[in-house]
């Protein structure tokens, strides 16, 4: 398609269909074969000491998926799960089919496939390992959630990820009717972001804006933000936790607010994702800045003044999906399937929350109808089996 578009735009549009047949001349497609190459080179590495997608640049589509445990679930169950789970990830992460997949070749492809496995408190206390105290529901912030029960706290979530919408489907499924007998499913939230930026460039949310600039070095000298470490209970270390916020966006009325009140909504320009005080998308926000009349520049009550960390425990890595499931009234179909890993979410997330439901120009726009909290398993080394310490 890209070879076609540019013959396009050179030539005119007169002469497309000719143009388009001289280009495939000239350069050929690639054959199947290439690109079967080319998308299973892209396998991510499954074991490890952390599990895989958090860390990476977070692919183009994305299944976050939800599970309740069937009633009469005991330890054993979660065990089986999580054994089945291990297997079947491993080999889709591969570019293998599962053991029982009856259509092999929609695993051929792995396309930077990434499951990541998270587990509720009653898995938890099923294995009977020690449950974090932020393993509960985060505080209601009744300012401005509108939580809907239908995507709430689960048992289990896969996080599911991708370049290809494919895989990520045919991930899902198998993923789904692999532990049909011990669980099902609860929600599922489909996402996207741009699958033309580069990795490591933020994307752009549904509102325009350039989603994702500040973060904490997770992979350098912030790891400790993210990892939990020597003070959390022995069968997380390594592992994380994830806020998954379903959060609707009122499009409506954000096309009636003009460029000015909504670049100052956040304190970034629309365009480059700068900041309104001036340098481009890395430079540093002044918050001190103020005008003629002595305003700051960036609005008391902008997104990122309310969000900026107020203390360095105050961080976590944001990894959010778009999601566009359709037209409803009011566009609330539409919005950011926000997600925050951190080591600990009521000593980091919450406390920016909360400011943020106390003010927020964003909250004109924006309304939280989902909240849930899991613990992210640790990687599993070699021969190991998904949250096995739990059961140690
Ligand atoms: C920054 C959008 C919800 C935490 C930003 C930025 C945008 C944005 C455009 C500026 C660029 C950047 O640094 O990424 C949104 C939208 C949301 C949303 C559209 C909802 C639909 C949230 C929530 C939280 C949050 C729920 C956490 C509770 C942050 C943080 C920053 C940020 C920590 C960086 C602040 C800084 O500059 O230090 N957000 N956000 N955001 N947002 Fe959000």
């Amino acid at each position: 398609r890209t070879v076609l578009l540019s013959g396009l735009a050179g030539a005119g549009a007169g002469v497309a269909a000719g143009v388009g047949g001289a280009l495939a001349a000239e350069r050929p497609a690639p054959s199947p074969d290439t690109r079967l190459a080319a998308g299973r080179a892209s396998a991510r590495a499954f074991r490890g000491t952390h599990q895989a997608g958090i860390l990476e640049a977070p692919p183009a589509q994305a299944a976050f998926v939800a599970f309740d445990l069937h009633e009469q679930a005991d330890g054993d169950a979660v065990r089986r799960l999580l054994t089945v789970w291990t297997d079947d990830i491993e080999r889709l992460m591969a570019g293998r089919g599962t053991l029982t997949d009856l259509e092999p070749e929609l695993a051929a492809v792995p396309a930077s496939l990434t499951v990541t496995v998270g587990v509720g408190p009653r898995v938890v206390e099923l294995a009977g390992a020690e449950r974090p105290d932020w393993l509960a529901p985060l505080p209601a912030f009744p300012e401005i959630d509108a939580l809907e029960d239908a995507w709430g706290e689960g048992d289990l979530l896969l996080q599911i990820c991708a370049e290809s919408p494919t895989t990520v489907a045919h991930a899902q499924r198998r993923l789904t009717t692999s532990v049909a007998d011990l669980a099902s499913v609860r929600w599922v939230q489909r996402g996207f972001r741009e699958p033309f930026e580069g990795p490591g460039i933020p994307m752009r949310n549904l509102l325009g804006q350039v989603d994702g600039t500040v973060q904490p070095d997770v992979t350098g000298l912030d790891a400790d933000l993210l990892w939990v470490g020597a003070d959390g209970p022995a069968w997380l270390r390594g592992g994380s936790s994830v806020v998954v916020r379903r959060i609707g966006m009122r499009l409506d009325a954000w096309d009636r607010a003009d460029r000015a009140a909504r670049e100052n909504a956040i304190g970034r320009r629309l365009d480059t994702g700068a900041p309104v005080t001036g340098g481009t998308l890395d430079s540093a926000a002044d918050l001190e800045a103020t005008d003629e009349l002595g305003f700051h520049v960036i609005d008391d009550a902008a997104h990122m003044r309310r969000a900026h960390a107020t203390a360095p425990h105050e961080r976590f890595l944001r990894r959010p999906y778009s999601y566009d499931d359709g037209v409803e009234g009011g566009g609330m179909r539409t919005g950011l399937v926000f997600v925050a890993f951190q080591a600990d979410p009521a000593r980091q997330f919450v406390p920016v929350q909360r400011r943020l439901a106390q003010a927020d120009l964003l909250n004109l726009w924006t309304v939280p109808v989902g909240s849930a909290v899991f613990a992210v398993l640790p990687g599993a080394g070699s021969g190991e089996v998904l949250g096995q310490a739990m059961f140690a």
